[in-house]
């Protein structure tokens, strides 16, 4: 059974896979599209310490807010990866919200972002969150289902400011 686990070195070249697959078909999250894999390749430690570097008791600089990254495995194989808000700011609050999430091309439409949605919900109550935001594109059918499939009410379709899309905004209530 898949779980979410702090990234780590153990995962290493099957994240690099899963941006190398992502980048090939590019279809990934910006970040993902963006990684520079020899950079990653040079020095992973630094990597997985930027990937950590919001967690608490660190202070994010103004504009960002504590957050975490946790990667959804299965033994050695790295599937997907989610990150985790604390809290929101104005931003977020508008698009972006709690929690965002990503499944490797080659491992789409097997349930593993239903899976990895859950078990961030499971980690949001650790967290104390009673009420957790999601946003997706309006025209990004699976992360809809996604969504709707782990209990999301629609509060409506938006614009925001420098994003050319229309979005959809869902909350999700734990307590
Ligand atoms: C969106 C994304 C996370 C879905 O991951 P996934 O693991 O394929 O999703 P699941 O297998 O859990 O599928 C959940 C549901 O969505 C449906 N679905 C998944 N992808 C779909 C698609 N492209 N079009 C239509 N439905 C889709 C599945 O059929 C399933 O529905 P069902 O349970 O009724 O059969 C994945 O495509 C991805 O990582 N995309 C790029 C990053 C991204 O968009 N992240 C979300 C940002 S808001």
């Amino acid at each position: 059974m898949p779980t979410l686990v702090p990234p780590s070195e153990r995962h290493r070249a099957s994240f690099l896979d899963a941006v190398r697959e992502a980048q090939q078909t590019g279809s990934g999250l910006g970040d993902t599209l963006t990684f520079d894999i020899p950079e990653l390749e040079r020095d992973f430690p630094a990597f997985l310490a930027h990937l950590r570097r919001f967690e608490p008791p660190a202070v994010p600089p103004e504009g960002f807010v504590n957050s975490e990254s946790l990667w959804l495995v299965e033994g050695d194989t790295y599937l997907g990866r989610v990150s985790i808000r604390h809290t929101l700011n104005a931003r977020l609050r508008e698009f972006g919200g709690h929690i965002g999430y990503e499944i490797r091309p080659g491992q789409r439409r097997r349930g593993y972002a239903t899976l990895a949605l859950r078990l961030a919900l499971e980690r949001a109550r650790e967290l104390g969150l009673t009420r957790v935001l999601v946003t997706c594109d309006v025209d990004n059918a699976g992360s809809r289902r996604v969504i709707e499939k782990g209990c999301g009410v629609l509060e409506g379709e938006f614009t925001v400011p420098d994003y050319e899309r229309v979005i959809r905004r869902y909350w999700i209530e734990l307590a």
